[in-house]
């Protein structure tokens, strides 16, 4: 016996290195297996994190949009938008409105009385926007807005993805010990940025924000962020983006030089591109990272992807084998927020009953970078 282990060791160690493309998982413990395996200690890498969602806020302007507003200016449908897409309306922030940093500080205090946290205990403060009021970030000023005073405050830029981005970068913080208490708000405008008069895109997007505030665990069974999984392209960046185009401007020097002053371009977007990079690569994702928290798609109560397309998010669901009345959604209502769609539409899940306590959310972002990701969270 002896002498085959020996003998099919030395042929395995023989053996040319092959490299395998991600296995399903072999191993699927039970739900309540999994979400007690975090007790027996830090788990490594994308598993179970020591972060607890604790409170939800959200904050969208009044004015809203709908599809026959739109059809009054460009050459289309509500039945085609709301086929093709599950959009009724959108809110956009008025010219006379305050901006993001005001949306998002809004989300963030109410997400912070949900919690019952005082912002004087607040250590780190993440804004995930691609559409800032200043382009040096409004983390800060956030942060200041609703007096979160020693917190250290920074933006996230993922597009979509932000908010699921940054709600893995602070959990790390929280992970690791070095923060206690964390509010993440995922908000965009890109009301300000496209093109209304362009069909293909202008139908899509609206404005919103929306928080939630994240606390360290010291018991590792009550992790709230039970595994994720984040991934970007940058070779598909031109399918989806808002790009630099500032005018060139000669400077009067001896040295000829010219630089360009500030000007960024309308959204374009590759619709059938993004879709089918949606379709792949979200179910793949989700897959990847409820096997990283030990779970199946049996265990999720609630799927809750970004909100671009309920024909996207159906045939995530389907893909993933999750039944589609567990999908979550205010789409019809908001549109595309970006940043702000998951957090908006959780806020909403929260205060209306639908996601209790203990409930398993299975999250996923996706857009311009590309980029996308998912968490596998546990609610309160
Ligand atoms: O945060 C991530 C952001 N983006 C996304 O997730 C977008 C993913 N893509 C989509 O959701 C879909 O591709 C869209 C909703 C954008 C478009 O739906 P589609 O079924 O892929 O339509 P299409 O682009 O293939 O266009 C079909 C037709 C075209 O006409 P022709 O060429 O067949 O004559 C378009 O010109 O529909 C036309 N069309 C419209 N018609 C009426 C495009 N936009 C409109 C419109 N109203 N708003």
């Amino acid at each position: 016996m002896y002498v085959l282990i020996t003998a099919l060791a030395l042929v395995v160690a023989a053996a040319p290195v092959i490299s395998f493309a991600p296995a399903p998982a072999r191993f699927v413990p039970s739900r309540a297996r999994a979400l007690n395996a975090a007790a027996a200690g830090d788990a490594a890498g994308s598993g179970p994190l020591r972060a607890r969602l604790v409170g939800t806020g959200s904050a969208a302007p009044e004015t809203r949009v709908t599809n026959d507003n739109i059809a009054e200016w460009i050459d289309t449908t509500d039945e085609w938008i709301s086929s093709r897409t599950g959009i009724g309306s959108r809110h956009v922030l008025s010219a006379d409105d305050p901006g993001l940093a005001s949306l998002a500080a809004r989300a963030a205090a109410s997400a912070l009385a949900d919690a019952g946290v005082d912002a004087a205990d607040v250590d780190l403060v993440i804004v995930a926007t691609s559409s800032p009021d200043d382009l040096f970030g409004d983390a800060p000023t956030v942060a200041h807005a609703i007096g979160a005073s020693k917190a250290v405050a920074f933006d996230l830029t993922a597009a979509c993805s932000g908010f699921l981005f940054a709600t893995v970068t602070a959990s790390q913080f929280l992970h690791s010990g070095a923060y206690k208490t964390a509010v993440v708000v995922g908000g965009d405008a890109l009301s300000r940025w496209v093109d209304w008069d362009d069909r293909n895109s202008c139908i899509l997007f609206g404005d919103g924000a929306g928080a939630v505030v994240l606390q360290r665990t010291e018991d590792a069974a009550d992790s709230g962020v039970l595994g994720f999984a984040l991934h970007s392209d940058g070779g598909g960046h031109d399918k989806l983006q808002c790009a630099y185009n500032g005018a060139r401007r000669d400077l009067a020097t001896s040295t000829g030089a010219s630089v360009t002053t500030g000007a960024y371009a309308p959204i374009t977007m590759d619709g059938r591109e993004v879709y089918k990079f949606a379709t792949r690569r979200v179910p793949e994702v989700v897959a990847e990272a409820l096997e990283n928290a030990g779970l199946e798609a049996g265990d999720v109560d609630h799927l809750l992807l970004h909100q671009a397309n309920i024909r996207i998010m159906e045939i995530v669901a389907d893909r993933l084998g999750i039944p589609r009345e567990k999908i979550i959604t205010n789409l019809n209502e908001y549109g595309n927020t970006s940043a702000g769609s998951i957090p908006l539409a959780l806020e909403e899940a929260v205060r209306t009953g639908t996601v209790k306590k203990g409930d398993v959310i299975a999250t996923a972002g996706f857009g311009a970078g590309l980029s996308w990701g998912s968490a596998i969270l546990r609610w309160g």
